[in-house]
């Protein structure tokens, strides 16, 4: 497996590897979406953080991302004014896969963002990084968030039962694991989406 590209350019979109620069967007974007993040997000309970946290935070996607052991990447509009939300490639399920996870701020919502982001990095997953399977794991009770992998053509492998963080009230949460494989992948709908993808050095890699 080859490790993700530092940057992707979508339809819409640019999704890249954070850099600590980018602390005040993403704090921006964070603190103006808590009350849509807490219930899924379980790092989002410990939010608000101060701004030298998030640096700090940022520093470490950026050196995980350098060092190819976990691949955290913002999403931004075209000109990267505005952070749109998180996303990221991560290696935590088997040698041959990467499993997706993503969150949109909530004034942009309901645009078709975290599927177009979504769909980038599963084609990016299997073009580039060449794997054979990609995962995403979602909450049942989460209708936005798995109206994605559904709209993307992963299929429905099952429920996990309590193997989610706690919820709020301290319960823990079941999973439902989406994949979509590698021969599954050639004719979907992330099989044909719009996507340039660039090295760290800006060189094009697909
Ligand atoms: C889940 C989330 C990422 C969706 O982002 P988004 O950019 O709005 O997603 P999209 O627009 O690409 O797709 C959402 C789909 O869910 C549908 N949807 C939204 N709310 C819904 C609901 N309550 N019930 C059923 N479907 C719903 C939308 O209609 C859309 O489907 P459509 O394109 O067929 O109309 C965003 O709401 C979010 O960040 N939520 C908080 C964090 C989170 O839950 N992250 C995911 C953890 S697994």
């Amino acid at each position: 497996m080859s490790d993700p590209p530092y940057r992707i350019v979508s339809e819409r979109l640019v999704i890249r590897c954070w850099e600590p620069r980018d602390a005040p967007r993403l704090k921006e974007a964070i603190d103006s979406s808590l009350e849509e993040l807490r219930p899924w997000m379980p790092w989002a309970r410990a939010e608000p953080q101060e701004l030298s946290e998030k640096v700090a935070l940022l520093r470490r996607f950026r050196g995980a991302f350098d060092l190819g052991t976990d691949f955290i990447m913002g999403i931004f509009d075209l000109d990267e004014r505005e952070a749109l939300g998180g996303t990221g490639l991560h290696k935590r399920r088997s040698a041959d896969a990467l499993e997706i996870g993503y969150w949109i701020r909530s004034s942009h919502v309901g645009q078709g963002l975290a599927t177009e982001s979504s769909a980038a990095l599963t084609r990016v997953a299997f073009e580039h990084c060449d794997v054979d399977r990609v995962e995403i794991r979602v909450d049942p009770a989460n209708e936005a968030s798995l109206a994605i992998p559904r709209k993307l053509g992963f299929v429905e492998e099952g429920i996990l039962r309590r193997r989610l963080p706690p919820d709020e009230d301290g319960v823990p949460r079941d999973v439902i694991v989406f994949s979509l494989f590698r021969d599954g992948f050639v004719g979907s709908p992330a099989g044909s989406t719009p996507v340039d993808a660039f090295d760290a050095s800006g060189e094009p890699v697909l």
